[in-house]
């Protein structure tokens, strides 16, 4: 008798728990983090991209097998498929915690394919072995380069102690006021804001050459000066509409293009990285 209320008790919780994620279900989304042992393989752990790069050659010499199997050219083919082999295993080497994602089996039998000129057999091997890639890119390619390839802001200062994200707040206020002002009617202070923007993004272009050291990027850019100029005489004598046009043409060109690169991935990239708190996955 005991019993059978035990288990209808336990029965009740699994249909609650059950009840609950089922209701959720549209309000979180459940995301594989992948192991931290990769950061050694990333910048700043390490002085190049090698998990990256290993990537790129499991992928040119998945090709060349291919390619080779497919020309029944037996001594390029071997030596394509050692390389795959051993870059293939290199997954498992840098990332212990991986090496019970690999298809070993698979692998193996390329090896056995090669070695017996069985082409047909080395081609459908080949297949199967990038179904293993793609399941494992399908949970993890996506949130890997986030995680340790996107330019991160957070510890980022336009000047001595004052943050990335400060600097962002009084930019928008600079272009808010200017927009205000010059629907209000009041040009000195539409102007003296202009200013202080400017100003604003000359401090903000300083900062590009931190991590833009070989591709350079000038900040304020020669069409943003060109807008900020004609904003600049339209806000002494044009009409509130061409104020309009220029400063929404300057948000565009000084704002909205980087943040469609860089706002975007490293708000992902905190959002993800983000530990939840005990309360908030029990909120959940
Ligand atoms: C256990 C997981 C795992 C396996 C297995 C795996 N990969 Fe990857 N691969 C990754 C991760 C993680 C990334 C993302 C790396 C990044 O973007 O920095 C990636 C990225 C790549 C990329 C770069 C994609 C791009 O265009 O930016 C290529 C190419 C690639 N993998 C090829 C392969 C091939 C070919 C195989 C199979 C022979 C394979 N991978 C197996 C985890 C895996
Ligand atoms: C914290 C490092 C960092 C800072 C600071 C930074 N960037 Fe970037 N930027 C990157 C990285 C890394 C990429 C490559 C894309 C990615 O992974 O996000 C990139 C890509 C870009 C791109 C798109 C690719 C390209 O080369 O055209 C633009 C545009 C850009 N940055 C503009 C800027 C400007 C303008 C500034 C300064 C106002 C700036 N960035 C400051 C790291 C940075
Ligand atoms: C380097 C490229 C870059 C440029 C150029 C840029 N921003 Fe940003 N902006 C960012 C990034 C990255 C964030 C996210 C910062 C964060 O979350 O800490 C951001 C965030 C913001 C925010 C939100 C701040 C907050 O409190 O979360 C505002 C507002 C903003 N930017 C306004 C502007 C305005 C206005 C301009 C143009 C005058 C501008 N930004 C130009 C990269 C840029």
């Amino acid at each position: 008798m005991r019993w059978t209320y035990f288990i209808v008790l336990q029965l009740i919780l699994v249909l609650v728990v059950a009840g609950l994620v089922y209701k959720h279900q549209d309000k979180a989304t459940i995301i594989k983090i992948p192991p931290k042992e990769l950061a050694q393989w990333y910048k700043p752990e390490n002085k190049r991209q090698v998990w990256l790069h290993n990537m790129f050659k499991l992928r040119r010499e998945m090709q060349a097998v291919q390619f080779y199997a497919d020309n029944k050219d037996h001594k390029s083919l071997k030596k394509w498929a050692v390389l795959l082999n051993e870059h293939y295993l290199k997954i498992g080497e840098m990332v212990p915690n991986w090496n019970k994602k690999l298809d070993l089996a698979i692998l193996s039998d390329i090896q056995t394919s090669v070695v017996n000129q069985d082409y047909t057999g080395v081609l459908t091997a080949a297949n199967t072995l990038q179904k293993n890639c793609d399941s494992c890119h399908i949970d993890y390619q996506a949130i890997t380069a986030l995680t340790y390839r996107t330019a991160d802001f957070s510890k980022v200062e336009t000047k001595p102690s004052v943050p990335f994200n400060s600097h962002m707040q009084t930019l928008s206020e600079q272009v808010n006021m200017i927009k205000i002002a010059s629907e209000d009617g009041m040009p000195n202070l539409a102007i003296s804001s202009l200013t202080d923007l400017k100003q604003g993004m000359n401090e903000l272009g300083e900062v590009c050459s931190n991590c833009h050291k070989k591709d350079r990027k000038f900040y304020p850019s020669e069409s943003m000066n060109k807008t900020l100029l004609s904003l600049e005489q339209n806000l002494k004598t044009g009409t509130i509409k061409e104020q309009g046009m220029d400063l929404g043409t300057l948000a565009v060109e000084a704002c909205a293009r980087c943040h469609g690169t860089h706002r975007l991935t490293f708000g992902a990239k905190t959002l993800l990285s983000k530990e939840p708190s005990l309360a908030e996955l029990l909120k959940h």
